[in-house]
């Protein structure tokens, strides 16, 4: 029987293509989710590393579907039903511990972490540019004096570039926890989708339904072997196309 569910993904090299890329099976797939959402009530939620502003950016760009819960900076800002104001439960459980400036000052030593731009500067997230190649030195150095002095952070890794700082007790996976009990939605109605670093913590979390895009990046695909589990699905095709494939295995359309 056809049944409501909590569809929950990535946004970059997931849902759309980040850069070029044939985002042709995008169409199909928001009219699929489109038809769910009128039909049974089931939810979207957009995930992204992307601050409001690179959002709504690519939000025009690509002629997203409007979602019902905006999960934005690496899980660490929750918007639900189009709103412009941050989720204020969610931001209540990331504040206790959470000290930016003990933060940089800690980060200010490494010349090899360059600042993003201030656009992803966020209430609950630091973020900068690593290189690959320094990063096997730093990120542990790095974690283990941000351990040191105690402060509630955890770092997030992706795409041999991008790293992100952020409450211990906030991340994609977490993020979509909330949501999920706020709605009441089992792990078996619920689905999450991704291609990178940033989207272990949803496919780690619990045991809800994993598609990991066929264009997956070697760290997921790295962690997925490590950890393989018969609710987590890695699609052939790529993109929305590997979407509405695990959607299919998954029995949930
Ligand atoms: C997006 C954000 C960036 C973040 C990255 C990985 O690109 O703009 O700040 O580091 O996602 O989470
Ligand atoms: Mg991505």
């Amino acid at each position: 029987m056809k049944k409501a569910f909590l569809f929950v993904t990535d946004l970059d090299d997931t849902l759309v293509y980040r850069t070029v890329g044939d985002d042709s099976a995008l169409p199909e797939l928001n009219q699929l989710l489109s038809q769910h959402r009128q039909e049974y009530g089931t939810k979207i939620v957009y995930s992204t590393g992307r601050s409001p502003l690179l959002y709504k950016e690519l939000q025009a760009q690509k002629n997203l579907l409007q979602p019902d819960a905006l999960v934005l900076s690496v899980g660490t800002e929750i918007y639900l039903n189009g709103t412009d104001t941050q989720d204020s439960d969610w931001a209540e459980i990331l504040s206790p511990g959470w000290e930016r400036e003990a933060i940089l000052s800690v980060t200010d030593k490494y010349h090899d972490l360059v600042r993003q731009p201030d656009s992803e500067q966020r209430p609950f997230k630091v973020s900068f540019f690593l290189k690959q190649k320094a990063s096997a030195n730093v990120l542990p150095q790095l974690e283990a004096e941000l351990q040191k002095y105690k402060l509630n952070v955890k770092l997030i890794y992706s795409s041999d570039i991008d790293l992100d700082i952020v409450p211990r007790t906030s991340d994609k996976g977490q993020a979509m926890q909330f949501l999920r009990q706020k709605w009441k939605f089992a792990a078996e109605q619920t689905v999450v989708c991704g291609d990178s670093g940033n989207d272990i913590a949803l496919f780690a979390v619990g045991n809800e339904r994993g598609i990991i895009v066929g264009n997956a990046r070697k760290e997921l695909l790295q962690w997925h072997n490590e950890y393989p589990a018969d609710y987590r699905y890695l699609a052939k095709s790529f993109c929305a196309g590997g979407i509405i494939e695990g959607l299919h295995y998954f029995g949930l359309l």
